[in-house]
């Protein structure tokens, strides 16, 4: 099973940083936000393979993903063992690349990988988001699991002002695989769906339940992108193919805490991240508050 990672975007909100490093290289303390993303995706039983979907203007992805036997060899010689080791796990990941090179929206990206999710259902992780404790895309199999291998998404709530934003789902809340109900916006709600909506006004928003950026799908959803017209933005979205899929498989929708995951898609949410991750290392805390040079703030 793969899971694929559209990560094709030019990282405009970065610039200047992304005129030479795409913005999924950037650092969140010493990894770069991919890693994250690419280390959650292998994390589900059965993922055998992360499939980043790529631009061919940002090489250096690829470059980072790759081997290479001269930096190893020379942090060997230097006593730094450890750090070599850090290089060569990132190399072992099974990641392999596709391209996007027009950018045609979200729908459009997870086409480009049709050919390889070879009629299984798959993973798709967007790129800026990542979740420390990798424990949402196993809460999606479960459901998916309990619903005959159905397609599922993870959504969270959202400030009602805010939706025009994000895809919405509307739904029905259903047991969850703990033989719980909960309320609909509570973390562990399953809803079944009964429609998705991208970037809707607040008026047409049926809920208020955002797609964070996590899905397991069918495979049915690749024939349905190849026909897919541009919708919200001028975009091949792929909520809109998803809105489609429902017509003919059952689909759910587990609802999750967004705030378990990390959200660097902009300078401040990356440098709040940076900031989050450096405080709950122990490693790191203490001398992250001596480098701010406050007391008080501890
Ligand atoms: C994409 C999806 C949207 C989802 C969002 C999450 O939108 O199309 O449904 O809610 O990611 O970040 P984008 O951020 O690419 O506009």
């Amino acid at each position: 099973m793969k899971a694929l990672i559209p990560a094709a975007g030019l990282g405009t909100r970065f610039l200047p940083a992304t005129k030479c490093v795409p913005k999924e290289l950037l650092p969140v303390v010493n990894k770069p936000v991919i890693q994250y993303v690419v280390e959650e995706a292998l994390a589900p039983k059965g993922v055998d393979e992360a499939i980043i979907i790529n631009s061919h203007q940002k090489p250096q992805i690829e470059r980072f993903f790759s081997e290479d036997a001269a930096l190893v060899e020379h942090l060997k010689s230097h006593g730094k063992a450890d750090l070599a080791e850090k290089v060569e796990e990132v190399a072992a990941l099974p990641v392999s690349f596709c391209y996007q090179d027009d950018p045609k929206g979200l729908g459009h990206a997870v086409l480009q990988a049709a050919e390889l999710v070879d009629d299984d259902p798959f993973f798709v992780l967007l790129g800026d988001y990542f979740v420390p404790n990798k424990a949402m895309c196993k809460a999606m199999q479960e459901v998916s699991r309990a619903h005959g291998n159905c397609s599922v998404i993870a959504v969270a709530p959202v400030p009602h002002d805010q939706v025009s934003r994000y895809g919405i789902v509307a739904g029905e809340v259903v047991a969850s695989p703990d033989g719980k109900t909960y309320a609909e916006e509570e973390p562990g709600a399953v809803l079944k769906l009964s429609g998705l909506v991208e970037k809707p006004s607040p008026e047409e928003a049926p809920t208020n339940l955002f797609i964070v950026g996590r899905y397991l799908l069918s495979p049915r959803v690749m024939e349905l992108l190849k026909t897919q017209t541009p919708g919200a933005g001028g975009e091949i979205q792929l909520t809109d193919a998803l809105a489609r899929l429902l017509e003919e498989e059952e689909m759910y929708a587990v609802v999750v805490d967004a705030k378990t995951g990390c959200d660097t898609g902009t300078p401040a949410a990356w440098a709040g991240v940076n900031a989050r991750m450096t405080l709950t290392d122990p490693s790191l805390r203490a001398a992250f508050f001596e480098e701010l040079g406050s007391e008080e703030l501890k």
